[in-house]
């Protein structure tokens, strides 16, 4: 059995749970006052290592449809479009964090984010449809 073509689903499956912990760090800041401030700081500093894994994730999974999946059609799935607006979701999430001190930036961030994670069990949905 070819093992391959599955490094890309195992990797990327991994990366999205770590996308779904470090989303529920920001969404659990808003809930548990006590501890925001320390909630915010590990999102803070795991966010933008997640968000290069699912680059990462993207560029990983086309390369893998290329070399190693000939009987699929290169960049012709719902996986590809819903990776690539996930991808937007996440860059807008790490833009707006860049502007945090203005209060209305702060209250869009979070919807950027709910988005990028919404797209992202959409993502595993889709990958499954096209696992070996
Ligand atoms: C549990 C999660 C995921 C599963 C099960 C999965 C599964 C797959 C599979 C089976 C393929 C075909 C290549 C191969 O067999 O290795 C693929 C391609 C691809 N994956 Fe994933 N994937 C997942 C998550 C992701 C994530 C998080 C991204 C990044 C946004 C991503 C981006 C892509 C892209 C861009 C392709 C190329 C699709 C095409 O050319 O149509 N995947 N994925
Ligand atoms: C690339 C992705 C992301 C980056 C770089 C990022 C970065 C940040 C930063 C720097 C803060 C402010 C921390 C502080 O004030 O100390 C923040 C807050 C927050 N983030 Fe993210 N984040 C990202 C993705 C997400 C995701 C996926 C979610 C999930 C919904 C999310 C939800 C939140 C929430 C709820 C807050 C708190 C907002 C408030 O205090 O009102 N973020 N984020």
């Amino acid at each position: 059995m070819k093992l391959l073509p599955y490094v890309h689903p195992i990797a990327a499956g991994l990366s999205t749970l770590l996308l779904f912990y470090v989303g529920s760090l920001g969404l659990r800041a808003r809930n548990d006052r006590r501890r925001a401030a320390q909630l915010l700081r590990q999102h803070a500093r795991l966010t933008t290592p997640v968000l290069w894994l699912i680059v990462i994730s993207w560029v990983g999974g086309l390369l893998s449809t290329w070399l190693l999946r000939r009987d699929l059609e290169l960049a012709a799935s719902a996986h590809i479009r819903i990776g690539s607006a996930l991808l937007l979701a996440l860059f807008a999430s790490a833009v707006t964090a860049r502007r945090m001190s203005q209060a209305q930036i702060r209250s869009i961030h979070p919807w950027f984010g709910i988005a990028a994670l919404l797209l992202a069990a959409a993502q595993v949905f889709f990958g499954l449809q096209i696992t070996p």
